[in-house]
């Protein structure tokens, strides 16, 4: 059992989340279609003046207007830090590259075991902000089913146990194979849930015309 965990299950975890998030790639654009035509019917685009370095930051502050930044810095500031630290957490672990390299000859740079463990703790009061929000926030809660809270545990559950596993709180055996299991169940989960809106708000943003779009979207479904 434990070596299925910890072996073949990780093989198949990750080929599971890189074809599925392949698929669902292949599939975002079969149900769009390029757009014919636009309306209203665009302006005609003059030669864009050269802008002074003013202009740029007033631009730039400009395009924040009417956004989360605007509505909750709060929950900007933190859904920003949370996610940077989820990702660079794995990626950048001493004992992940350590695995890494063992079973497959390849490792990338790792962060001091010390600053990983304080990324991993930014993650889980991250995510203890955000079920804070469903459960305590009228608004938020009117809006949340036990599939939101799910997802989160999912999301959550690998740092929690990784960070137990580090600090060899209770059995290590045990929470070292909960450990595995969790990130595996993340890999898994990511291109089938709402974690998928790790490749899909690349996609609707960058593709897709509406009013969060960052360029003119040239898809429509
Ligand atoms: C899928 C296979 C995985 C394996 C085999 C694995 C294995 C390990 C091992 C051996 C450790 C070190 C524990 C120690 O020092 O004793 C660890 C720590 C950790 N893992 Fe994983 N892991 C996996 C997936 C994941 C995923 C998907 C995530 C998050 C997205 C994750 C997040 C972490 C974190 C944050 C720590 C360190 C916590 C700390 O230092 O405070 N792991 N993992
Ligand atoms: C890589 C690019 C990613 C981008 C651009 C991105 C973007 C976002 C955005 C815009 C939100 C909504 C704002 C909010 O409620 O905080 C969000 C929420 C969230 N994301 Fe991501 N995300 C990414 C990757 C991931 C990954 C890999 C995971 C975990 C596997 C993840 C887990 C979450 C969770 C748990 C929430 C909010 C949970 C809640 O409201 O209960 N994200 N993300």
């Amino acid at each position: 059992m434990f070596n299925f965990v910890q072996g073949q299950l990780v093989s198949i975890a990750v080929m599971i989340f890189i074809l599925g998030l392949i698929y669902q790639g292949i599939q975002f654009f079969k149900l769009t279609k390029k757009k014919e035509w636009v309306f209203p019917p665009l302006p005609v685009q003059n030669k864009p003046e050269k802008k002074t370095a003013e202009q740029w930051m007033t631009q730039c502050l400009s395009s924040l207007n009417g956004t989360l930044w605007e509505t909750d810095r709060v929950l900007t500031i933190v859904t920003s830090v949370f996610h940077i630290c989820l990702i660079a957490a794995p990626l950048f672990l001493l004992g992940h590259n350590i695995l890494l390299d063992q079973s497959w000859g390849l490792s990338l740079f790792s962060f001091p075991e010390f600053f990983s463990d304080v990324l991993t703790l930014v993650v889980l009061i991250g995510g203890a902000y955000f079920l804070g929000r469903r459960l305590f926030l009228a608004r938020v809660r009117a809006i949340s089913s036990i599939y939101d809270f799910i997802v989160l545990f999912i999301a959550v559950a690998p740092f929690l146990t990784g960070f137990l596993a580090y600090h060899q709180w209770g059995e290590y055996k045990t929470i070292i194979l909960l450990h595995i299991l969790s990130g595996e169940l993340m890999l898994i989960t990511i291109p089938f849930t709402k974690l998928g809106h790790m490749l899909f708000f690349f996609l609707y943003r960058f593709f897709i015309g509406n009013e969060y779009s960052f360029v003119r979207g040239s898809r429509t479904w």
